[in-house]
């Protein structure tokens, strides 16, 4: 029988890999789209239009349009990727951001119940390690007390909840990923490893003069989003519901990934000063091409994000193949073959 997914969040980093992976996997591929959506989603799994693929238009928000969608789509498994998932943009519209990300999913989950699918549909929610914000156990798993420490890690703190009481009360197949930051190169630029990558071409190329950052001090697990959404379509095959922490175990500083990327480009940094006064300098030239900007600074930091991803190895089978290094090589190689302005 051919699977039929309902994926939110589908012009996303995330969505545009599940999408393809589930395509490749046979199954019919429904995407919730908003009208507004400036990204490109005709190509999505190839370059030909895929007779398989199928969007709708609905936002989030919008609880009455979402229940015509799942009654039509009858989905074997929705994932639900749709969210503000910016942290910086969330101090800003925190209200907004919470009506995405908590209520959002909230929907979703009494949609599938309002229509009897309870036990039809099997529901990924993208929860995040952000969650964790400023624990001090290192490395964070499953059990590790949450802590967020911004607008956006609370709202995904209700999503999370609350998928584990749909579970519980309803006895539905409901899995949270908790997943740690993953990029590639299709990750926007208001996300920091983009926004180096991107920076060290440009700046390469002569196109740009300097690269300005927040705190280059921040410590992510960084890995590739092509990994991460295999283990979220291997949550919804197991016999049972559960969460998983998703990551790499690995941890670099923002300060790295700007030495990783600008190596990539042939480009030695050389650091001096300290806090606001840090800069970034050729080695070759002495030029600096790296300063500190406050305004890209938060008013709270997710101290060191660091994942344990034992519990998905051990039962999913899953670990990450592509690591940091191959990561930003990955990123920078697309960059130099598409940056031209
Ligand atoms: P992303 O690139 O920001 O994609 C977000 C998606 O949500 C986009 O398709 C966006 O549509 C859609 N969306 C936003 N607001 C919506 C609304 N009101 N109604 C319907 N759709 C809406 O995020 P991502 O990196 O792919 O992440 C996917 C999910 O994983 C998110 O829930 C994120 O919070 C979570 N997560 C990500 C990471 C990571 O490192 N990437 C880590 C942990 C958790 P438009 O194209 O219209 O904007
Ligand atoms: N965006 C950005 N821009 N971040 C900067 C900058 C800058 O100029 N300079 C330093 N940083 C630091 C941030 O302060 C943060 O500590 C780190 O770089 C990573 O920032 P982002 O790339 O914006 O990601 P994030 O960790 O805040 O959030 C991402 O990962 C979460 C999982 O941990 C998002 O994808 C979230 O949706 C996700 O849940």
């Amino acid at each position: 029988m051919t699977k039929v997914a309902l994926i939110t969040g589908i012009t996303g980093q995330d969505g545009t890999y599940i999408s393809k992976l589930l395509l490749d996997k046979g199954y019919v591929v429904h995407g919730i789209k908003r009208e507004s959506s400036t990204a490109r989603t005709e190509d999505k799994g190839g370059a030909q239009k895929n007779i398989n693929l199928h969007f709708h238009f609905c936002d989030i928000t919008d609880y009455s349009k979402l229940i015509r969608i799942i009654k039509e789509v009858r989905p074997d498994e929705i994932y639900n990727l749709a969210a503000q998932s910016n942290v910086q943009i969330s101090f800003d519209r925190p209200e907004y951001t919470a009506e995405i990300n908590a209520l959002g999913t909230l929907r979703l989950l009494e949609a599938i119940r309002t229509l009897g699918l309870e036990k039809k549909t099997r529901f990924f929610q993208a929860s995040t390690g952000d969650l964790f914000g400023n624990s001090l156990e290192i490395p964070q798993n499953e059990s590790t007390p949450f802590y967020p420490r911004n607008p956006y890690a609370v709202s995904k703190l209700y999503a999370y909840w609350i998928a584990i009481n749909y579970r519980e009360a309803y006895d539905m197949f409901v899995c949270n990923g908790i997943l740690f930051n993953h990029e590639s190169p299709i990750r926007p630029e208001n996300f920091v490893t983009r926004k180096i990558t991107k920076a060290a071409v440009r700046i390469k190329k002569g196109l740009q003069e300097k690269l300005y950052l927040g705190n280059l001090n921040a410590k992510r697990d960084w890995g590739f989003a092509g990994d991460y959404v295999e283990a979220m379509w291997l949550m919804l095959q197991q016999d049972e519901p559960d969460d998983y922490v998703i990551a790499t175990g690995e941890t670099h500083s923002v300060q790295d990934m700007v030495e990783f990327a600008f190596r990539e480009v042939g480009l030695e940094i050389e650091w001096e000063g300290e806090g606001l006064e840090k800069k970034g300098r050729n080695a070759a030239t002495g030029e600096i091409l790296i300063e500190v900007d406050p305004q890209f600074y938060r008013p709270l930091e997710s101290s060191l994000l660091v994942g344990n991803p034992s519990k998905a190895r051990e039962k999913l089978g899953w670990m990450p193949v592509v690591n940091f290094e191959e990561l930003v090589k990955m990123m920078v190689k697309n960059d130099l073959k598409f940056v031209e302005s």
